[in-house]
């Protein structure tokens, strides 16, 4: 038995109608002016932005805009938003978004109180305070609602990396799952593979957390049933409530209770792969690199391997299981490598590097250079 503390002091509030509540919940905390920060316009054609901001109206609240988080979010739009929030003396932050927007608006919070904020992500110092977050989650994914991590890409250096600290937990995020109807499929799909790689992290470390590994077995069919009803019908709402909730269950504490800190070397990989190129999505890289990692590693827990073949893909052995994985994520369109996401053969051994920079990845097995270089070349 391994000893942990687990902490969430989020409030989630969930279901239709929810985003309304948003002003209410900002004046809770006394809130007068906020700063929103959002992406490139999707929650202007799903109606979002007018129910927010109508919200904000009624409830007295100013706020003033910063508008163009991309995917795989970078620290110069960062350091965009933090001016503004330091030129507007706001006294909260509201992300509106998916996961890149609220990473986004995290840093923002601590970085009104930093001289240089990427100091954090390089280790060097510590978050001493940060604004309060809100978020209005409008892609689930990330699980960045309701857990205190982001994860940023400094473009000038070449890294994407994550921090974290218990300041970033949002005070309260709202996830009213109908208006992620408008999602492309792609996004459905990056979305629930990002989640099945943060619960698969921490699973195939498993070995008698009982309780951990069966939430987490009820979290991944839970995944895979819901995507596989949003693909019949994309505005089915159920599907897309039992999907939303079972992703914010996968990284928001709940999933790793017990489960030694996880392993996180696709992760590690995937971070590389956005970095290298910011067009691939987070979690279509993970897709692709989760079952290369499996080959690659199951031998240090074949148990565990057997177990998720069994329990979750209904199949016999390990390599089974790692087949009908393959088989799942090419039937939901997700791309099976790392070609067919454009990445280029030439560039693996810089990915390698840059993937263990600052040091070995994994905690499974522990990888190296040359063995992320092989994991690679499985998934190329
Ligand atoms: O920018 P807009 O116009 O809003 O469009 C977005 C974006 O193009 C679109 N979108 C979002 N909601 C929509 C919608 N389109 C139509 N209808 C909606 N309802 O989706 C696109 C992708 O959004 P993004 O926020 O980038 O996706 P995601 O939520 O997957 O976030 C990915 C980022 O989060 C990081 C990833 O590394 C990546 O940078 N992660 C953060 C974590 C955390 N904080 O705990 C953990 C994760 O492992 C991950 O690393
Ligand atoms: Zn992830």
């Amino acid at each position: 038995m391994i000893s942990y503390n687990f902490y969430n002091p989020t409030k989630l509030v969930f279901g239709e109608n929810t985003i309304e509540k948003i002003g209410e919940l900002l004046s809770n905390v006394g809130s007068k002016k906020v700063l929103m920060i959002a992406g490139s316009g999707s929650i202007k054609k799903n109606n979002v932005y007018d129910i927010t901001i109508n919200s904000l109206r009624k409830n007295g609240i100013e706020w003033r805009e910063c508008w163009g988080v991309r995917a795989n979010p970078s620290l110069a739009k960062v350091r965009e938003a933090i001016a503004i929030a330091k030129k507007e003396k706001v006294d909260a932050v509201l992300a509106v978004g998916g996961g890149s927007v609220i990473d986004t608006t995290k840093i923002v919070a601590a970085g009104v109180y930093a001289d240089d904020i990427w100091q954090v992500f390089e280790r060097k110092e510590k978050i001493k305070k940060a604004l309060p977050i809100f978020t209005i989650l409008t892609l689930s994914a990330t699980a960045s609602e309701m857990n205190c991590s982001a994860v940023i890409s400094n473009d000038e250096e070449n890294k994407k990396w994550g921090t974290g600290s218990p300041l970033l937990y949002p005070v309260a995020s709202i996830i009213q799952p109908d208006v992620q109807n408008t999602l492309p499929w792609n996004q459905t799909v990056n979305g629930a593979l990002d989640a099945m790689a943060h619960i698969m992290e921490y699973y195939f470390i498993g070995t008698n957390e009982e309780t951990s590994i069966a939430v987490n077995e009820a979290l991944l069919k839970t995944i895979i049933k819901s995507v596989e009803g949003l693909k019949v019908d994309a505005k089915d709402t159920i599907s897309r409530a039992n999907l939303a909730w079972a992703i914010t269950l996968g990284l928001n504490g709940i999933s790793g209770a017990g489960l030694k800190g996880g392993d996180w070397a696709c992760h590690d990989m995937s971070h590389s792969i956005s970095c290298m190129y910011p067009q691939i999505a987070h979690g279509g890289a993970l897709g692709v690199i989760f079952p290369a990692w499996m080959k690659y590693v199951c031998d240090s827990n074949p148990q565990q391997f057997k177990r998720f073949a069994k329990n979750v893909l209904l199949t016999d052995d390990i390599e089974s299981g790692i087949y009908e994985l393959k088989q799942l994520l090419k039937s939901w369109n997700a791309a099976t490598s790392l070609r067919e996401l454009g990445v280029k053969e030439e560039d693996l051994r810089k990915l390698a590097e840059m993937t263990v920079s600052r040091g070995n990845i994994g905690k499974l097995s522990v990888l190296r250079l040359a063995d992320v270089e092989k994991i690679l070349e499985f998934a190329f």
